[in-house]
């Protein structure tokens, strides 16, 4: 491997590194719908109201991460297509491309699931009227703020969304238990002693997240239907009735 493609993969490996962090610690965050409207909503509003330069600092950061990730990752699958190999080589390189093709397309399908995600929740331009879901509960002085936890329940209301984040999930948890292990290769950690261990933690990783995130939109759908009751469902000062 020539020195620039080391380079991206370190690059990779990096900015790879951030976003495995971002996403456990965002499923952690949205954990706390299960303990509450209050909880979530404290929560979202304390991000919500970071000082604007740690907050924009960090969202800057975040999708510079993101960009540099994916556009790396377009370079790599396109030298390797690029790289004619030796005859005995051929079996690996087929093994090698057929991976990087796989993460090169579940990596576009999460792509696309951010745009729909931030123009789902965060932009709120799919379902602008949960722009109007207020609350006092989670407040820290008894103002009205923006009631997260009746934005998720509506959100994970509509079942063709909520089947949407679980395949969505189901996918990234895939992503992730490739991607990580072979951050750990580029890393130099996945010596012969540690590969076992290391695979199993990136797989566990992966489902860990799957289940983390798919736990709030099944646990919706299923309140829907009359199969459990644990979720608060929309209080008085919710605007839309769920
Ligand atoms: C069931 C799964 C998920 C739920 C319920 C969820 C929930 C949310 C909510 C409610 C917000 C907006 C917070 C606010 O405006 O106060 C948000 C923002 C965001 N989410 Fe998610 N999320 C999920 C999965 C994911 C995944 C898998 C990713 C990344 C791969 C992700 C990336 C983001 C990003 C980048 C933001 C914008 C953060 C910002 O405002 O700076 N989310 N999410």
């Amino acid at each position: 491997m020539n020195q620039s493609s080391l380079l991206k993969k370190y690059l990779m490996a990096l900015t790879g590194i951030v976003l495995v962090g971002f996403v456990l610690v965002h499923m952690a965050g949205n954990l706390q719908v299960l303990i509450g409207r209050e909880a979530i909503n404290a929560y979202a509003y304390a991000l919500q109201n970071l000082p604007a330069p740690i907050l924009w600092g960090s969202r800057l950061f975040l999708l510079v991460c993101v960009l540099v990730h994916a556009v790396t990752a377009y370079q790599l699958i396109k030298e390797n297509r690029m790289a004619r190999p030796r005859a005995n080589e051929i079996e690996v390189t087929k093994r090698a491309g057929w991976a990087s093709l796989r993460m090169g397309l579940t990596g576009s399908l999460m792509l696309a699931f951010i745009v729909f995600h931030l123009l789902h929740f965060t932009i709120r331009a799919i379902f602008p009227e949960y722009n109007d879901m207020k609350t006092t509960v989670g407040s820290p002085d008894g103002s009205e703020i923006h009631d997260v936890y009746s934005m998720i329940l509506a959100g994970f209301q509509v079942d063709a969304i909520s089947i949407f984040y679980v395949i969505c999930m189901f996918l990234l948890c895939r992503h992730l238990a490739h991607g990580v292990s072979s951050m750990f290769q580029t890393l130099g950690f996945r010596s012969e002693r540690w590969r076992g261990k290391l695979d199993l933690a990136a797989f566990a990783y992966g489902w860990i997240i799957f289940a983390g995130f798919s736990i709030i939109p099944v646990l919706v759908i299923a309140q829907k239907y009359g199969l459990v009751n644990c979720l608060e469902t929309c209080g008085s000062s919710c605007s839309v009735n769920l």
